[in-house]
């Protein structure tokens, strides 16, 4: 059993199914990456991985608990941390604002992590004054992965983190991903830079309409010659 799975997940807004029986699962110090076509339903999967989305079907395992019942808040306190593909920020409050709201739920004294975000990201103590809104791309998403940082997850759960930001600042950021998966922390990570995710990821899964098409090694994926043609480009 894994550290995290959602297990044939199925389910939608309301209106068709958008999951059709997806499989995702993830473990401590593994970095899992899910890649797939615009509207595959990646952001949908991992919303209904943190609870974001009722499910019809299927179920939510973590850290050996069913938790499919649980609401987002209450599996922030069991130890996820989300980064949202979209609205991940606060734009108008300051960095050091951000990180404190991330560490909402926290009853002792977050400093220290606090500390250790500007240590991964040390553009982000420069800045901790500045409104998040003031900062380039690849800055605001330092700040949203720093603000799932303050809750101290033990999943870490980022639905496409390097969106917008040149090859540089992701190669950057893909480094700082696999700084924090070496600390033992499970990495669940969607991806439009399919190749370069795949290439950090100890597994891949490919999702098309919801459901799961391959699933495998990120080595193995890059080198089936259908999944490159097909959703690699080559
Ligand atoms: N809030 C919503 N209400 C209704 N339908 C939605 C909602 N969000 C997404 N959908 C639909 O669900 C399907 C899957 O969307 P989803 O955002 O999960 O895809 P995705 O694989 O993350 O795509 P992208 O690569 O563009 O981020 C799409 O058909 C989309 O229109
Ligand atoms: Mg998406």
């Amino acid at each position: 059993m894994s550290f995290l799975i959602g297990e044939g997940m199925t389910g939608g807004y309301g209106g068709a199914d958008i999951l059709n029986g997806c499989t995702i699962a993830v473990d401590k110090g593994e970095i899992a990456v899910i890649v797939g076509p615009n509207g595959a339903g990646k952001s949908t999967a991992m919303k209904a991985i943190f609870g974001m989305l009722n499910l019809r079907q299927g179920r939510v395992m973590f850290d050996g608990e069913d938790i499919t019942a649980l609401s987002p808040q209450e599996r922030v306190l069991k130890g996820m941390g989300f980064v949202p593909q979209t609205h991940n920020v606060f734009t108008s409050m300051t960095v050091e604002e951000n990180l404190e709201m991330g560490a909402f739920i926290r009853r002792d004294d977050y400093r220290q992590t606090m500390e250790q975000v500007y240590e991964l990201f040390p553009v982000l103590k420069q800045k901790r004054r500045q409104p998040a809104g003031q900062l380039s791309g690849g800055q605001r998403q330092q700040v949203a992965v720093g603000r799932a940082l303050m809750t101290q997850p033990k999943v870490l759960m980022l639905d496409e983190p390097t969106a917008g930001v040149s090859p540089i600042v992701m190669d950057e950021l893909f480094d700082r991903i696999i700084e924090i998966s070496r600390t033992g922390i499970a990495i669940l990570m969607v991806e439009q830079n399919a190749r370069q995710a795949l290439n950090i990821a100890d597994k891949g899964y490919v999702l098309v309409q919801g459901a799961n098409r391959y699933t495998d090694t990120g080595e193995a994926l890059m080198a089936n010659p259908e999944v490159r043609r097909t959703f690699l480009g080559g």
